[in-house]
């Protein structure tokens, strides 16, 4: 296994089993130390630099608590706090190279990969993405720390229905992408409901699709959402637009693109209700990674019933990310 140490983590495809299962193991015992008020100050008198360029209740609340259980501290750097972006235009290298003089780490949510994959380049301490267009890694590990704290331990075998479900927001791609990457990894199957037009991002399909018949999982991408729930043990909805919707631009939408908004409108039947859960086995766990749109994509009665799991799901994103930054920056 590779050393994570002073490692950048972009997405969940450039890591090993082995390092998702000890980061995986680390975030655990963090959670069972929080929970019993046992001090994990691995990174006293660090500081991690957190960039958001779009809003975050999660990731950056996350990010920013686990430095605080971790004894370090995080600088919230939004676009009122740094030059960058203003009317002083201060370049990006320019504070990339700056910051990375205050700081041991940097969390990053861009509005596109290029800008992610630049401040990597530029950046002489560990990137963590916060979510980029292409991957969210932190909700992945996140993802798969609650199915095993709800599934026995271990999700190899189990079967995750993915439900695309509409909503007003046109978030990409980036969490089915690396759910597709982390169930070849970790062994689990993958179903993916979705409307024709709304495929994740074909180069993780077809990794997934190839490495699955080594790693033992099967992933599918299926038209209507019983034939994903059929034998699911959890079940995750989301809505995401394909990468060649959102490669359009923000304006995509019901404000810039008439064909778009038609085309959107007839999917609105796509919201997964009590009737569609109960198209799965009576033990399946719903989850979503928030913020939901309710009664659009997801009905509240699915979301507070008491299988869903969102709120584990939410806290578990703190522990994974304290894992990973410990792991990395420690
Ligand atoms: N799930 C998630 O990334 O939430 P935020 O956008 O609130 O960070």
């Amino acid at each position: 296994m590779r050393e994570l140490q002073g490692r950048s983590i972009l997405g969940i495809n450039e890591l090993t089993a082995d390092e998702i299962r000890f980061i995986l193991d680390t975030s655990h015992d963090f959670k069972r130390k929080w929970k019993t008020g046992e001090l994990h100050e691995y990174l006293r008198g660090k500081s991690l630099a957190g960039i958001f360029a779009t809003q975050s209740t999660r990731t950056s609340s996350s990010f920013e608590t686990a430095m605080t259980a971790l004894g370090g501290h995080m600088l919230w750097l939004d676009k009122s706090r740094i030059w960058a972006g203003t009317a002083a235009a201060e370049s990006w290298p320019d504070t990339i190279r700056t910051l990375t003089r205050y700081v041991h780490g940097i969390a990053y949510r861009p509005v596109n990969r290029q800008m992610l994959d630049l401040t990597e380049e530029l950046a002489s301490v560990p990137v963590i993405n916060a979510s980029c267009p292409v991957e969210h890694p932190t909700q992945a590990l996140a993802d798969v720390m609650t199915m095993q704290e709800h599934g026995g331990g271990s999700v190899k075998k189990a079967k995750v229905a993915l439900l695309w479900g509409y909503g007003e927001l046109n978030p990409p791609c980036g969490l089915p992408n690396s759910t597709l990457a982390m169930a070849t990894r970790m062994g689990f199957d993958v179903s993916i409901a979705c409307p024709e037009g709304m495929d994740p991002d074909a180069n993780y399909i077809n990794a997934a699709m190839k490495e699955s018949t080594a790693g033992g999982s099967k992933i599918e991408i299926v038209r209507s959402y019983e034939e994903a729930t059929k034998d699911a043990d959890f079940i995750n909805v989301y809505s995401w637009v394909s990468p060649e919707i959102f490669a359009e631009g923000p304006e995509t939408g019901y404000r810039g693109n008439p064909e778009f908004a038609k085309y959107k409108e007839s999917l609105k039947d796509w919201c997964v209700t009590k009737d569609i859960v109960n198209t799965a086995p009576k033990s399946v766990k719903v989850m979503h990674c928030l913020p939901a749109a309710r009664e659009e994509e997801v009905t509240s009665e699915v979301l507070d019933a008491p299988n869903s799991i969102i709120f584990d799901e939410a806290e578990n994103r703190m522990h994974t990310i304290k894992a990973l930054l410990a792991l990395t920056l420690g």
